[in-house]
């Protein structure tokens, strides 16, 4: 259910490592009926920050996990009137969700409400299976 996953997201910004931002980010996933979170962490060097998505996503497949059925996110720092851009997944993160799910994931977004991957992500890229190009 979206609501107790978007719950999950939102606690798990509290987690977060966001000390030049400032913007802290938090995600639910679940999986195989699982529920798995992440957020945001990031590093002096600026780059290596990662995306509260691809923690909780990473954190389902290092627990064996393959498919996603639903993910929520919660950019708990974005202002209550704040763009909705300010509050969608990156391209980096939608691109993730696209390797371990199709386009019927829901994704939820606290603020926004949810749409599936397939319309923020038209066209994702994707290798045949089992085949390099
Ligand atoms: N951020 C996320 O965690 N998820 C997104 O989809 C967009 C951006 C984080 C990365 C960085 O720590 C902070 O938000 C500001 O960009």
């Amino acid at each position: 259910m979206s609501a107790a996953l978007l719950a999950a997201a939102q606690a798990a910004a509290a987690h977060a490592h966001a000390p030049y931002s400032h913007f802290r980010v938090g995600a639910a996933v679940r999986a195989d009926g699982r529920l798995f979170t992440g957020c945001n962490v990031e590093n002096a060097s600026y780059g290596l920050t990662i995306c509260a998505e691809r923690t909780a996503i990473f954190a389902a497949v290092a627990a064996g996990a393959r498919r996603i059925e639903a993910i929520a996110l919660a950019c708990v720092d974005a202002a209550a009137d704040a763009a909705p851009g300010l509050l969608m997944p990156c391209g980096a993160c939608r691109q993730v969700m696209a390797e371990f799910a199709g386009p019927d994931l829901p994704v939820t977004i606290a603020g926004f409400g949810t749409i599936s991957l397939g319309a923020l992500l038209p066209h994702a890229f994707r290798l045949p299976p089992g085949e390099t190009p």
